[in-house]
């Protein structure tokens, strides 16, 4: 008779006790599972993680209204013992990388490429803190949302607020254009994607370009951007704006650089927002 294998031993995360005690039973309805250990903050899971050394660990995302997502992720190089593990254990071990690699989405519209390239040197500064999904509001589904540590999304400044649905299209036939260059192809608005998000309340920052006056003879995107998703029930940590030189760009000097460091900002803030 083959051995039996010795029960999953489980890591339970939530700073809801009932909420605990009702996974628990759940978990435990199955001879297969042992809730080993407890855990009500992403602190204390760590110290329990090093304790109890449990195979999985089942944690809520939103730990004590805390929305970084992984905000407790405990780290296997943290846990030695995990290595060259059983191949169900492997699973775990591979479960446990996925959900520590913490993921960013960052998503705009741009017509001249302006944005776009904010947007890029803003996922770079990103991508030393994790992965990073970017993507125009085409490219992008709202979907992607789903699980990210930070929700960047940026937009051009268009009559003071959002470029409008349709304006690929208009400004692509708008004659006065011309002379800034061919506009991006696109469909999609920054509108209408945020519209379609239906991921539940989790962190953003928002981005606009623009020109280099004062906001109030500009306007911003960004304040409207943040205002949708804040409608969504996002937390919009913060909102900057990046300067073209004309309507179809260049982006003034040193901007590309500004954007590259406030991508490495946002990482590090979600990083030591994991660490706290
Ligand atoms: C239809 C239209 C309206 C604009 N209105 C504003 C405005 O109100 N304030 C401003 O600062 N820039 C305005 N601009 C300049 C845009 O901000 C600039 O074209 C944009 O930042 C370039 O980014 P992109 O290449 O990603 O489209 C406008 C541009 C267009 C095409």
């Amino acid at each position: 008779m083959p051995e039996k294998a010795p029960p999953l031993r489980v890591l339970l995360v939530d700073n809801h006790e009932v909420v605990r005690s009702g996974v628990k039973a759940l978990l435990q309805a199955t001879e297969d599972v042992l809730v080993s250990a407890e855990a009500g903050s992403g602190r204390e899971a760590i110290d329990e993680a090093d304790r109890a050394r449990p195979d999985v660990v089942v944690m809520d995302v939103r730990l004590g209204g805390r929305s970084w997502g992984h905000s407790a992720c405990i780290r296997e190089d943290r846990w030695p013992w995990r290595r060259g593990a059983s191949r169900r254990e492997n699973r775990c071990g591979t479960w446990n990388r996925r959900r520590c690699e913490m993921k960013f989405v960052v998503v705009y519209e741009s017509m001249f490429g302006n944005t776009e390239a904010v947007a890029q040197a803003i996922a770079a500064g990103l991508r030393e803190a994790g992965e990073v999904k970017l993507g125009t509001v085409d490219a992008l589904s709202p979907e992607e949302v789903r699980n990210a540590a930070l929700l960047v999304a940026g937009g051009p400044t268009h009559a003071h607020g959002m470029a409008r649905r349709n304006a690929h299209e208009a400004i692509a036939g708008e004659r006065s254009y011309r002379p800034y260059g061919a506009v991006q192809p696109g469909h999609e608005s920054l509108r209408g994607w945020i519209e379609r998000l239906t991921v539940a309340p989790a962190k953003a920052a928002v981005f606009d370009t623009r020109f280099n006056k004062p906001m109030l003879i500009t306007g911003s995107a960004a304040k409207k951007i943040a205002a949708r998703l804040e409608r969504k029930g996002y937390s919009v940590i913060e909102a900057r704006s990046f300067f073209v030189e004309t309507t179809g760009g260049p982006l003034a000097e040193g901007e590309s650089d500004r954007a590259l460091e406030w991508g490495r900002e946002l990482g590090a803030r979600a990083r030591s927002a994991i660490a706290a």
